[in-house]
C-alpha cells in the first residue's frame, strides 16, 4: 500500500466516524426531546417544561463528573425502571408502570448519552 493510497483512506475513516457521531447526536437530541422532556429539562428544547423535581440534563453533566456512565445506564436507575423499557433487555417485574411505558432501543440510549455530551460547557 503506497503512503498516499493508506493517508486517503485514513482521511476516509475520520470522515465516516465524524458523521457517524453527529448521526448520534442529532438522533439522541429527537429521542430525549420525544421521550425525556416529559420530566427532564434538555438544554433549549423546554427550557420552561419538565418537572421541578427532576435535574435538567444540563445539570446532571455539568454538576456529576460520573454522568457518562449515568446516561449509559439510566434505565436501571430509579424511577426509570418503572416507566422505560429497553428493547432487548428484561424489564424488573416487580415494579409497576406508574404512566404510559416508553420503549426504547439500545441505539437511542448510546445516541441520548452523544446528545447529552454536547451539552457540556466549554
Ligand atoms: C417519569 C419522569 C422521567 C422520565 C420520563 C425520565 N426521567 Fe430521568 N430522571 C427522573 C428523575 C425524577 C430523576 C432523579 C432521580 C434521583 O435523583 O434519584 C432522573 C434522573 C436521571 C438521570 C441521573 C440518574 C442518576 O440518578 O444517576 C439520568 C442520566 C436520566 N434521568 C436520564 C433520562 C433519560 C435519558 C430519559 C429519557 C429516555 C429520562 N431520564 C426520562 C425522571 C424521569
Amino acid at each position: 500500500m503506497n503512503y498516499r493510497f493508506a493517508m486517503t483512506l485514513l482521511i476516509v475513516f475520520a470522515f465516516q466516524t465524524i458523521a457517524t457521531m453527529a448521526d448520534a447526536v442529532k438522533d439522541g437530541r429527537t429521542a430525549a426531546q420525544d421521550h425525556c422532556s416529559r420530566c427532564h429539562v434538555i438544554g433549549d428544547y423546554n427550557p420552561n417544561g419538565g418537572i421541578s423535581s427532576t435535574p435538567s440534563f444540563q445539570l446532571l453533566v455539568n454538576a456529576l463528573k460520573d454522568y457518562q456512565e449515568r446516561f449509559d445506564t439510566f434505565y436501571a436507575r430509579p424511577p426509570h425502571p418503572a416507566v422505560i423499557i429497553i428493547q432487548g433487555i428484561k424489564k424488573r417485574d416487580d415494579l409497576p408502570y406508574n404512566a404510559a411505558p416508553v420503549k426504547l432501543t439500545l441505539k437511542d440510549v448510546e445516541n441520548i448519552a452523544a446528545f447529552a455530551k454536547t451539552l457540556k460547557k466549554k
